[in-house]
């Protein structure tokens, strides 16, 4: 078995390798799977990709034409794959869940740290400076968060800020029955949240789902924490919205056109994206580099289910994580069913 891997950090060698092997063959590549880079897949079984990688129909005929027959994504999300034209080429197989506890408690680190200013802290007490001037935050207890998105990090997320003694109102487009959660409309949602934080997928509805109209319904002073995919929000129409005083705060972990800047160092360097250097530069926005998996209990669940999935794939044929653009099901897949529909 050849399996190569695109977009590999240390920690991700460090997770997968010990599953190396007699007749099993991992191949690290640094850079991210792209029409440039695909020939380097030429004679693996399996291609494993992140979510910064390019797996469109250029890229899935050329991995078959090169005798790739599955591609795992070690991650969650798979709207940087076209499902559509993979379907019939190539089987999809992903990692639905690694830990949901990691990203969730990022979130609230998120929101603390910038509510709390403990950025400006750290950075203030580092340098003997222990003056509290600009440092007033703001109690969470008592206020609302709207949560978009109430499925494993949502709900994780909900538990987090009930602790908080919290208000929650949530949005989803399949609310879960009987769950206790107080669900309104996505209008409602956005307009009476102090917060909101969210946790569903990117997809052609979810696309900008924060833009110029949706900000100026929303609270003056609204903290936005967004820890799913970038191209939620219109970064654009967020920076106007910072600049106005109507957005209190961003929290970040994701960013529309992070691919070609996150996880990569560049400091030293120039950015030249303009809407993040100027989102960077303001006081009340914080960055991570997409982040909110990353500990060690996820990487370890990660490269486990990847493995497993590859496993069962080739073994039984089927594998209760593959992915369809036409059934679009994880559970109960249709292909699961009949064991490898095409
Ligand atoms: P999940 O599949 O358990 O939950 C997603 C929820 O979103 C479901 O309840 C679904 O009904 C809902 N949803 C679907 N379409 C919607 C719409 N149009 N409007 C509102 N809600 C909608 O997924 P999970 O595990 O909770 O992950 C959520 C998202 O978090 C993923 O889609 C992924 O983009 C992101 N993620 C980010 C990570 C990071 O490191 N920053 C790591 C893992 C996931």
């Amino acid at each position: 078995m050849n399996i190569a891997f695109f977009d590999t950090k240390p920690y991700d060698r460090e997770s997968f390798e010990k599953y190396e092997g007699p007749g099993m063959h991992l191949r690290f590549f640094e850079t991210r799977l792209t029409p440039d880079t695909v020939n380097l897949a030429a004679g693996s079984d399996v291609v494993c990709v992140f979510v910064n990688d390019v797996v469109n129909a250029e890229v899935i005929d050329k991995l078959c034409q090169g005798g790739v027959k599955l591609l795992a994504l070690r991650c969650a999300g798979y709207n940087n794959v076209d499902l559509d034209h993979a379907f019939g080429r190539l089987h999809v197989v992903h990692v639905p869940a690694y830990s949901p506890y990691a990203v969730a408690e990022h979130t609230m680190a998120l929101l603390l740290t910038s509510i709390r200013r403990i950025h400006k802290a750290y950075n203030r007490t580092r340098d003997f400076n222990f003056s509290l001037s600009g440092l007033t935050g703001f109690d969470l207890h008592g206020k609302t968060v709207g949560v978009v998105g109430t499925g494993k990090i949502g709900r994780i997320f909900i538990d987090i800020c009930r602790g908080f003694g919290m208000k929650v109102l949530a949005y989803d487009r399949f609310p879960a029955a009987d769950s206790g959660i107080d669900y309104v409309s996505l209008e409602e949602l956005f307009t009476q949240s102090d917060i909101i934080s969210f946790h569903c997928p990117l997809t052609a509805e979810t696309y900008h789902m924060v833009n110029a109209q949706t900000i100026q319904i929303m609270k003056k002073g609204v903290v936005l924490v967004n820890t799913s995919r970038g191209a939620l929000i219109d970064a654009e129409a967020l920076l106007e919205g910072i600049k106005e005083r109507k957005v209190g705060a961003a929290c970040l972990d994701v960013y529309e056109e992070e691919s070609d800047i996150f996880f990569q160092d560049f400091s030293g360097h120039i950015v030249s994206d303009d809407t993040l250097a100027r989102l960077i530069t303001m006081p009340n926005v914080i960055v991570t580099s997409h982040q909110a998996f990353l500990t060690s209990e996820a990487l370890g669940n990660i490269a486990e289910t990847t493995m497993n999935n590859i496993s069962s794939f080739f073994e039984s044929g089927s594998c209760e994580n593959e992915l369809c653009y036409h059934c679009g099901q994880v559970e109960n897949c249709r292909k699961l069913r009949r064991k490898k529909c095409f």
